[in-house]
């Protein structure tokens, strides 16, 4: 959740970490700093909120260490004040730390009685206490990472540097990601490629377990019992993408407007188009046919795209899915079949709860297939197949091209299925693939709607609480809409299923409360009419977003009609996504939100 940099350079490097922290902030930015060894001795400069606070601490007095590690902070322990704020150190060494060392209490009592004085709220000072006494019964810095590593509980990270050492880095990996990268007598330490792609493009990474140490030379690797093994850098394809806004004003509007391109790009990696049918790019890692049942897991929007998967699996392979959010499938003691398949969805492809159901459902004889936009990640490399987005990185904490690039993974998926269990014919799929290649053109149709959401979303913007409504797929891309709007506006805001209505949240509608209502001409729309009526008979605000002639069937006043293009039935959420996404952006700006960084969130969330 955090994010980590080591850099052992030929020049000074602490404005190198900054810009490889700048790539990094998607991971979290309540807080940053920066360790270098000058003079033999440990310099640090930390700094509360975003980094360029951090930045502009280092403009007035810059480092001139050539080896440095930094940090950009999503606080767990302790608020995100300066004195929280990463690297923590000693007269030893300092530590720059993602993720949660579960036994930091226990091992803070047994330092404090040796003498340690901790001066922070962080689990994260207990790791330099406990490698600095370490060292003071004699061991070296090596040494001393090798014993401290078993004493440490969680799922974490790590990067250390240590006084008198101009020519030493170290890092550790048990179960939050770590890269090692490759330069000309310079060698990187990274939470992701990403981060490092400014400097090589020869990456490393460690496996579970593994610890690395660094000099100028090159790395050393240890698996968890101490043994040397041998971790091969790869050409990465990090820095091919571009990570700037290009000409619009955040992130966010930035992949909204990639999405007929990203989504286009994924549908040729599943979808024969000339044959008009799908050819999965990996071998599926079961029998469809075989198949009773079908689990999917993920947390957040990710989840929201499996829930909408539900309804293509059920509809087009008429395979039963259980659907569930990561965090509670991990501890719910679900009984899984041996054979069967999990379906796991994650952008970062790093989400700990995602990661830890993905284990459990092994563990339990599942197979695993994820769909996921990094393919490098954890949860990518202990799948028994990977199905992945071409979303391209996503920066934007409010996950926009990465859904729309997950749903058409999992409607290609759903024909595939539905085709090998002999629900689908060939007409009927060679139909559904026209309607998947309609998707991107419908999607750049859709963003033509720009203007008229953000003239409406004025109104929005005075909402205190703001209902989406929708059947079939639109439900959970109503709940995906009301996710958009609390993330990035902290409007309060709710998805509910149209039918449910009735029964509970009628009774919220008044004149105050705007309703979107999500309508697309699907096997739903009839029904969707009759409920916009009960809204609109109760005084509510409604703002119709539904095809031509859809504000017609329902006759009656609205706040605004988006009047969408007809969209085939069976992936229309493709496309509905686009206004959901614009809506909340928009009403974000005129709110004037911070919309890539929004308070309190990360973008990739590797704490339970
Ligand atoms: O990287 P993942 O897809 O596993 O992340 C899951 C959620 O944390 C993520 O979708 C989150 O809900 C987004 N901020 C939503 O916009």
């Amino acid at each position: 959740m955090c994010g980590i940099v080591g850099i052992l350079g030929k020049e000074p490097v602490a404005f190198d970490v900054v810009e490889a922290l700048k790539r990094l902030e998607y991971r979290g930015y309540d807080s940053a700093g920066v360790a270098t060894i000058e003079g033999g001795e440990i310099r640090r400069t930390r700094a509360e909120g975003k980094l360029k606070n951090l930045d502009g601490k280092l403009r007035e007095a810059p480092h001139q260490g050539r080896v440095g590690i930094g940090h950009t902070r999503w606080a767990t322990h302790g608020r995100p004040t300066e004195n929280n704020a990463h690297p923590h150190a000693t007269d030893r060494l300092a530590v720059v730390h993602n993720g949660i060392i579960e036994n930091f209490r226990e091992l803070r009592e047994e330092l404090t009685a040796k003498g340690a004085v901790f001066v922070s709220q962080t689990d994260t000072e207990v790791v330099a206490h406990l490698v600095t006494d370490l060292m003071k019964s004699g061991l070296a810095p090596r040494e001393a990472v090798a014993a401290a590593l078993p004493r440490l509980h969680g799922a974490f990270a790590l990067g250390f540097i240590f006084g008198g050492e101009d020519n030493l880095l170290i890092g550790a990996r048990r179960g939050a990601p770590l890269a090692v990268g490759y330069g000309e007598g310079e060698m990187y330490l990274g939470s992701d490629a990403l981060a490092l792609a400014p400097f090589t493009d020869r990456i490393a990474y460690l496996e579970e377990g593994d610890w690395v140490v660094l000099t100028r030379d090159g790395a050393q690797y240890f698996d968890e019992t101490n043994t040397p093994v041998t971790r091969k850098p790869q050409k990465s394809q990090a820095g091919a993408y571009l990570v700037d806004k290009g000409n619009h004003r955040h992130f966010m509007l930035k992949e909204i407007y990639e999405q007929p391109e990203v989504v286009g790009r994924t549908l040729a990696h599943y979808v024969d188009m000339s044959a008009g049918k799908v050819q999965l790019p990996f071998d599926a890692p079961v029998d469809w046919t075989k198949l009773t049942r079908l689990s999917i897991t993920a947390c957040g929007t990710a989840f929201l795209a499996g829930q909408i998967g539900k309804y293509w699996f059920e509809r087009l392979a008429k395979l039963p899915v259980e659907i569930d959010i990561a965090s509670e499938f991990r501890y719910r003691d679900a009984p899984l079949d041996d054979g069967q398949l999990m379906i796991v969805v994650s952008q970062s492809g790093e989400t700990a709860d995602t990661l830890a159901t993905l284990r459990y459902a092994k563990s339990c004889g599942n197979k695993i297939l994820s769909v996921v936009n990094v393919p490098t990640s954890t949860i990518a490399r202990e799948s028994d197949a990977v199905a992945l987005t071409l979303a391209g990185p996503e920066i934007g904490v409010a996950s926009t091209k990465a859904f729309t690039c997950q749903l058409t993974v999992l409607a290609s998926l759903a024909i595939a299925a539905g085709r090998a269990r002999g629900v689908l014919s060939a007409e009927r799929e060679a139909e559904l693939i026209n309607a998947l290649i309609a998707t991107p053109g419908l999607i750049a149709d859709a963003l033509k709607l720009e203007e008229p959401i953000a003239a409406l979303s004025h109104s929005l913007a005075k909402a205190s609480d703001v209902l989406y409504l929708g059947r079939g797929t639109s439900y959970p891309l109503a709940m995906e809409g009301a996710l958009k709007l609390k993330e990035i506006s902290y409007i309060h805001a709710e998805g509910y299923a149209a039918g449910e209505l009735k029964h509970g949240p009628i009774a919220l509608i008044d004149e105050t409360l705007p309703v979107i209502v999500l309508a697309p001409r699907d096997h739903w729309f009839e029904k969707t009419v009759s409920n916009v009526q009960e809204v609109a008979a109760r005084g509510g605000e409604i703002v119709l977003v539904g095809p031509q002639g859809a504000s017609e069937a329902c006759a009656v006043a609205t706040l605004a009609d988006v009047t969408m293009p007809e969209v085939p039935p069976d992936f229309s959420a493709i496309v509905y996504a686009v206004p959901v996404q614009l809506i909340a952006y928009h009403t974000a700006v005129v709110m004037g939100k911070d919309v890539d960084q929004p308070r309190n969130l990360a973008k990739s969330v590797t704490v339970e």
